[in-house]
């Protein structure tokens, strides 16, 4: 947001000097910082390029020099003071000021942060700032992972170590917006904004566990939709934990289509992404779920070829779809009885009710808890009983040799 009074002050700037970038001051300062080989004391280039910052959007607005450097604007003898007050963007960018001011990036880091200062220049630079639409601003859509990772790579140290970021560079959304140059693929700022970047922990982030979904859903709509009328969306908005979101299934930077052999929903891979909550007793009894999917799912044929890496035989998501997932007494479920003979038919051509029939997940939990039990008891009785019995063997044994050795000793 620009104050309008700044906005007024760079039209009159622009109208005073339509020709001439360069107003009266500027030329001043220009007069020695146009000189390539000018340093400071410490041996830093002073060297302002003046057609750069023609280029520019500060430039193009007609600012000068001393609408940045303010302490300078009433200067009259030159050269100025060595030591000079850095520039304040908020002179005209309040709102931007005090968002980043409020973002992680703002806040005190962690120790081993600490010494990393984020302000406007480390995202815009300084006289070649542009539009954020300009193709060569760095925070031009497809530019701005090259900006966040010139510091997310390797310098800043976060809990999750460094690696977590990098894999953002193999996925479908770097990969459309670099290659496919969709400047609407979604960049480091589109998932965690740009100047009210958050920690996931806090309650305002965008890609928390609560806002995910929303943050995802403002490009993939109709995934959205599909995800909050399923079971697992039903009751993410009820407010439960431990519902899956989009990431715990994508992954949040590496995410990847289904076909590509590394995505977290290969066909051959949904099984255990699936079963981590599925097979997890605290879970299923804190639900009143089933357990045991992976299991059944494995001992079927589909399950077994699938673990041999064939990829056209059923995986969880094929039967149960994978956004709108439903209870199987829901008429709308791709499981309920009456659409069984479609579900399976997508695959099997022709599969009529009675192929369908008969439980897929085979094993049911009660009698195989009741067996389980009934083989455990058997084998604990037997391997115990035939213990005890060799243990008795080996003492009576003993007992008896001690016995003739005692008595071989006492007659002579
Ligand atoms: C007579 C030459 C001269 C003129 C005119 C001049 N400067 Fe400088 N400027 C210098 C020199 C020399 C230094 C280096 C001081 C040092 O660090 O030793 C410098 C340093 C600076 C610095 C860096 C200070 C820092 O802390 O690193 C800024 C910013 C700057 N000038 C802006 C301006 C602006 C804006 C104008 C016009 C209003 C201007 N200068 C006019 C000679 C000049
Ligand atoms: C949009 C604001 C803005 C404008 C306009 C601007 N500067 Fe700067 N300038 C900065 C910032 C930001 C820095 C980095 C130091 C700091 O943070 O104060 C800087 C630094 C400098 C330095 C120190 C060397 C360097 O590159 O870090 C010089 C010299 C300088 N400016 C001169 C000029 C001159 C001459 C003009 C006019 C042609 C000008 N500036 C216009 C924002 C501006
Ligand atoms: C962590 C990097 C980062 C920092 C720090 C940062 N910006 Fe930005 N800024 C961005 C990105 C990324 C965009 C583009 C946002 C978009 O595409 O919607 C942007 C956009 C802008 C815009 C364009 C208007 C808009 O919001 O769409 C302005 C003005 C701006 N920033 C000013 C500032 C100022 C002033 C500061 C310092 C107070 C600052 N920025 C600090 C990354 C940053
Ligand atoms: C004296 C007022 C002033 C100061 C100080 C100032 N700006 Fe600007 N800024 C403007 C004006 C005016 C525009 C042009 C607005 C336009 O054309 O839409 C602008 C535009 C921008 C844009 C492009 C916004 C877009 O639409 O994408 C960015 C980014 C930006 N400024 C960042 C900065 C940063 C960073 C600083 C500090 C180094 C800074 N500005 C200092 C007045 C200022
Ligand atoms: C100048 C270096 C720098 C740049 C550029 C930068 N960051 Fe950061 N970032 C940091 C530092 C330092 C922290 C603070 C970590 C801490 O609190 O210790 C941080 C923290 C974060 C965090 C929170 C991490 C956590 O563990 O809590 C996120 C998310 C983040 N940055 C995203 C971004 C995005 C998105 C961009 C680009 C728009 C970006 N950063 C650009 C330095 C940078
Ligand atoms: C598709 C959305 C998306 C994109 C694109 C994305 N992130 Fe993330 N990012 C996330 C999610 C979701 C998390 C994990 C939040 C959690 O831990 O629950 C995350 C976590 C992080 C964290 C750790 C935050 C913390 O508090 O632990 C950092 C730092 C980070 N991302 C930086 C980046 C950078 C830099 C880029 C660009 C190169 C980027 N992200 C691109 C969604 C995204
Ligand atoms: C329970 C796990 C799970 C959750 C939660 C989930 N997805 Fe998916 N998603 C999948 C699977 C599995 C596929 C791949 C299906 C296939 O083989 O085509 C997929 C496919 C996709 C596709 C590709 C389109 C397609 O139909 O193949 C997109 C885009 C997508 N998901 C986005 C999202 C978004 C956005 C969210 C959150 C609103 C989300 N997903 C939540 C498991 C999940
Ligand atoms: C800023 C918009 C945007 C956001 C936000 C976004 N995506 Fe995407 N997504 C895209 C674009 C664009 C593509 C690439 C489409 C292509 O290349 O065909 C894509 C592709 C995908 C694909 C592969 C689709 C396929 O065809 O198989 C998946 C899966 C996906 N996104 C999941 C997510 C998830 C999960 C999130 C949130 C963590 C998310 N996306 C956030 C824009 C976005
Ligand atoms: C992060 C954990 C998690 C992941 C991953 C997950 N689920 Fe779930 N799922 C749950 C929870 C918790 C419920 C219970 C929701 C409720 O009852 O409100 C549930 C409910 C279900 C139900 C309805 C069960 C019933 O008895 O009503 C089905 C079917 C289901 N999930 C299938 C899947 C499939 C298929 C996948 C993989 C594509 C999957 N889930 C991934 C946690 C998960
Ligand atoms: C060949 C199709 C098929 C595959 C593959 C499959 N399921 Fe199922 N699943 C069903 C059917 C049909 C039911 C309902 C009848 C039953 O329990 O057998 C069901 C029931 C369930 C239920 C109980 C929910 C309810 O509404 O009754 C859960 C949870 C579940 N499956 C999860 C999974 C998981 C996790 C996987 C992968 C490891 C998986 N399923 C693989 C077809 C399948
Ligand atoms: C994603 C595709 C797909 C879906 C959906 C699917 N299957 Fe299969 N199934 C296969 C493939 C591929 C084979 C391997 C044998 C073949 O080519 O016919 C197979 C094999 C089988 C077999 C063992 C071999 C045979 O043909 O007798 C049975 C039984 C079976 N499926 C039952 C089902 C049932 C019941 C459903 C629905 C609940 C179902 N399948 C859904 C792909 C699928």
């Amino acid at each position: 947001m620009i104050r309008p009074r700044c906005v007024v002050l760079a039209f009159a700037l622009c109208l005073a000097s339509p020709t001439a970038p360069a107003s009266e001051t500027d030329a001043d300062c220009l007069m020695c910082h146009a000189d390539r080989d000018l340093t400071s004391a410490s041996g830093k280039t002073l060297f302002i390029d003046e057609n750069r910052y023609g280029l520019s959007i500060h430039g193009q607005a007609g600012l000068s020099c001393v609408d940045c450097h303010a302490d300078l604007a009433k200067v009259e003898d030159f050269p100025h003071a060595e030591k000079i007050e850095p520039v304040d963007c908020s002179l005209c960018h309040e709102a931007e000021k005090s968002a980043v001011a409020a973002s992680v990036h703002g806040r005190p880091h962690q120790a081993a942060n600490a010494s990393i200062v984020v302000s406007c220049k480390e995202c815009h630079g300084t006289h070649d700032i542009r539009k954020k639409d300009d193709f060569d601003s760095p925070v031009f859509a497809i530019n701005i992972p090259d900006t966040c990772e010139r510091c997310h790579l390797g310098l800043v140290q976060t809990k999750r170590g460094g690696d977590f970021i990098r894999v953002y560079n193999e996925s479908v959304h770097f990969k459309a917006a670099k290659k496919s140059g969709l400047s609407v693929s979604a960049t480091c700022a589109t998932c965690h904004g740009a100047h009210d970047v958050r920690a996931a922990a806090d309650p305002e982030s965008r890609v928390g566990r609560k806002a995910i979904i929303r943050t995802c859903g403002r490009c993939h709509a109709w995934i959205e939709r599909d995800y909050l009328e399923g079971v697992h969306g039903k009751a993410h908005v009820k407010g439960l934990e431990n519902v899956p979101v989009c990431t715990d299934c994508h992954t949040e930077h590496a995410i990847q289509t289904a076909e590509t052999l590394s995505s977290s929903v290969y066909a051959t891979r949904v099984a255990s992404v699936c079963s981590r909550c599925h097979d997890d007793e605290n879970l299923a009894r804190q639900f009143g779920l089933i357990t045991s999917r992976l299991r059944t799912y494995s001992d079927s044929f589909h399950g077994t070829a699938s673990r041999f890496g064939a990829t056209r035989v059923a995986n969880c998501a094929s039967c149960h779809g994978f956004h709108d997932i439903r209870n199987s007494a829901d008429p709308r479920s791709s499981i309920h009885p009456a659409n069984l003979s479609a579900t399976c038919g997508r695959c099997h051509a022709g599969a009529g009710p009675n192929f369908a029939k008969g439980k897929i997940h085979v094993v049911s939990e009660k009698t195989e808890a009741k067996g389980a039990y009934i083989a455990k008891i058997f084998y604990i009785t037997a391997i115990g009983g035939l213990i005890s019995l060799f243990c008795l063997f080996i003492a009576v044994d003993l007992a008896r040799r001690a016995r003739t050795r005692w008595k071989a000793k006492k007659s002579p």
